[in-house]
């Protein structure tokens, strides 16, 4: 007797108005599937998640290619009873059958956890909304004992009126399951076979239903179109700034971060309004982030400060660096302590050692800077000939005037100092002053051309 989870993923999204399959659709940075298998797994192990796929069958398995759940095929999408019966064969009669559905990405695990752990009969989540519209309701006797689930298009405008709906999500035993599925029909207004009509069927055999109503209907509520995955997007933001919140961090306005991954931080972060955080993060003591700044799959050293509209991607810190306002740095951008970055600078794939600065309207690629260097306005690793990518090294303490190329392959050796202006395609010696530029002469008497007179 274990637990088998069947998740619903096979509709089209109609609503959504999108080529994309609406559970790849992403929330928070992720596929809408991708967080409905978080929870499944929270329940049982992969290979006893099934998962019901057909409008856009292809794309939706490869995007989940590596989770290691059983795909079930429902080519044709004739209802969510339907699309359960696609998954029950290959479910064994003696276990416990939690249903999920691809759209419903923010339950709580301990509200399945509560399905799941019913021993018996069947369990059904439920919320009140003041607009129920569109949902199944969730009928209950005078007694208050649930009777069975009306589709919102099935309703009497007076059953319309019940605010208490169904989420979709419920777990009952598969050997009842395998019963009840075999005696659906789609005699109702949509044509389709609903999986709701198993709790009137439940009811009628005696069999235990219980309906637990969530405490916060936010985390059922169903993304059908565009409006309500943005409502499910902040109400996933709010729940991460409140976290970030508890854990110490301050943030300027918590409706004006976004964290789409995973967001590490140590001691008294500070994080300014409207941050984007992807992937893996990692802010640690102290670092402060300015407001705009876009920071995805990154470690930060402590008291880092990012300063406002800075993008970086896939680097590393150490502590007391000094990034931006409006820096890019790429993939492979690694910076020892205390290095500084200024505006309109971008660095790729180098390394820069401690204490060096790059402060102004520079690029930086396939570079190794050493400690204690400075590098002028307007400086560019001319790293790319066309074809192929080409190294520069910058030993210690060398300094490198404005507006200098470095023509790569090259070294500037320790302690050099480049004149400004300088073109430099061959090495440069340490300790010495290279220059590279043509000598300046001046004209005596030249005069600008003028337009002819009229
Ligand atoms: C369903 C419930 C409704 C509930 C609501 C909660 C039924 C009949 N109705 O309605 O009571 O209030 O969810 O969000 O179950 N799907 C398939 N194959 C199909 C049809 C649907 O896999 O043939 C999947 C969809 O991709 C979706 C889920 O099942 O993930 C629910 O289907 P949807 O059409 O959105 O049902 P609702 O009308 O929202
Ligand atoms: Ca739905």
């Amino acid at each position: 007797m274990g637990v088998a989870v069947v998740v619903l993923a096979a509709g089209q999204g109609k609503r959504m108005r999108s080529e994309r399959p609406k559970v790849l659709h992403p929330l928070a940075g992720r596929p809408l599937l991708a967080h409905v298998l978080d929870r499944a797994f929270e329940l049982t192990e992969p290979g006893s998640v099934h998962v019901v796929h057909g409008h856009g069958a292809d794309r939706v398995r490869a995007a989940f290619a590596d989770a290691g759940v059983r795909w079930v095929l429902q080519a044709e999408q004739l209802g969510t009873g339907h699309a359960v019966a696609q998954a029950i064969s290959a479910i064994s009669d003696g276990d416990r059958v939690v249903v999920l559905c691809g759209d419903v990405p923010l339950v709580a695990v301990e509200s399945l956890r509560r399905l799941a752990e019913t021993r018996s009969g069947l369990a059904l989540l439920t919320a009140r909304l003041s607009d129920p519209t569109g949902y199944g309701r969730v009928l209950r006797n005078a007694d208050g004992a649930v009777e069975r689930i009306v589709e919102d298009k099935d309703a009497t405008p007076a059953q319309r009126n019940v605010t208490e709906i169904n989420s979709g999500l419920m777990a009952l035993e598969a050997a009842d399951l395998k019963r009840w599925i075999a005696r659906l029909s789609n005699n109702n207004a949509q044509g389709e076979y609903y999986l709701t009509d198993v709790i009137g069927m439940a009811v009628g055999e005696g069999v235990r239903v219980e309906g637990i109503e969530v405490a916060d209907p936010q985390t059922v509520l169903g993304i059908n179109d565009k409006a309500q995955l943005a409502a499910a997007e902040r109400t996933f933001q709010r729940a991460v700034a409140d976290r970030l919140l508890t854990a110490g961090v301050t943030l300027a306005d918590p409706a004006r971060v976004d964290v789409r991954g995973e967001l590490i931080v140590g001691r008294d972060v500070f994080i300014d309004v409207n941050v984007v955080f992807e992937g893996r993060v990692v802010l640690g003591d102290g670092v402060t982030i300015g407001a705009g700044s876009v920071i995805a799959d990154s470690t930060l050293g402590a008291e880092t400060r990012v300063h406002a509209l800075t993008m970086m991607s896939g680097i590393a810190t150490g502590e007391r660096c000094e990034l931006g306002p409006f820096a890019r740095l790429r993939p492979g951008a690694d910076l020892a302590a205390a290095v500084k970055v200024g505006n309109f600078v971008e660095i790729k794939n180098s390394r820069v050692e401690q204490g060096s600065k790059i402060n102004h309207l520079t690029y930086i690629g396939d570079a190794m800077i050493g400690t204690g260097v400075n590098i002028g306005a307007g400086t560019i690793t001319c790293n790319y000939d066309g074809a192929a990518k080409h190294r520069t090294t910058i030993g210690d303490d060398v300094f490198i005037g404005s507006g200098v190329m470095l023509v790569a392959p090259i070294e500037i050796g320790a302690g050099a100092t480049i004149g400004a202006g300088s073109t430099l395609s061959k090495d440069a010696p340490a300790g010495e002053l290279t220059l590279a530029r043509s000598r300046q002469t001046t004209i005596p008497g030249w005069q600008r051309p003028r337009k002819p007179a009229k």
